[in-house]
């Protein structure tokens, strides 16, 4: 048990030194990260929150017929991997008023996971392309 203990610690620790965006992102486990999303968010439909189809290149608050808060739709975000990485550590902050209730993503791997994944996902089949 000790010696097991052990090897953890050290594998934890070498874990520790490696920078966070030494691995290329994880798409199948941005897939299982964006479970979460679900709750809310489809790609192809809008329900509680808008559809994720085509996200990338897309202004904020731009799709006809959601009922987009004020603050999304006058936020002037371009959603890229580089905004959403902000809007998803802490949407709250990022767009003070929005309506999206989900306190975010701490941890910046999950987040490059994720967001290789919206990025696939919003191109692929699941949306007609
Ligand atoms: C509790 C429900 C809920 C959850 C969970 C949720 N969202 Fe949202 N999301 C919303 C709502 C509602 C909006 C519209 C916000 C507004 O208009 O201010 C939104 C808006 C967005 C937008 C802006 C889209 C656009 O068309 O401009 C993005 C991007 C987004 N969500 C991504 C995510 C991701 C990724 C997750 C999972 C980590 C997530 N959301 C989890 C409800 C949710």
């Amino acid at each position: 048990m000790k010696a097991h203990g052990l090897a953890v610690a050290v594998a934890l620790a070498a874990g520790a030194t490696v920078p966070a965006f030494a691995a290329a992102p994880d798409v199948a486990r941005g897939e299982q990260i964006y479970v979460r999303c679900m709750a809310c968010h489809a790609l192809a439909t809008d329900r509680v929150g808008p559809r994720h189809c085509g996200l990338f290149g897309r202004r904020a608050g731009s799709i006809p017929g959601y009922p987009y808060s004020d603050a999304m739709k006058n936020s002037r975000i371009v959603w890229n991997e580089k905004t959403l990485d902000r809007f998803l550590a802490n949407p709250p902050a990022t767009v003070s008023g929005t309506t999206m209730t989900y306190a975010g993503i701490e941890d910046p791997r999950e987040r490059a996971d994720l967001i290789a994944y919206l990025r696939q996902a919003g191109e692929g089949p699941a949306c007609g392309h």
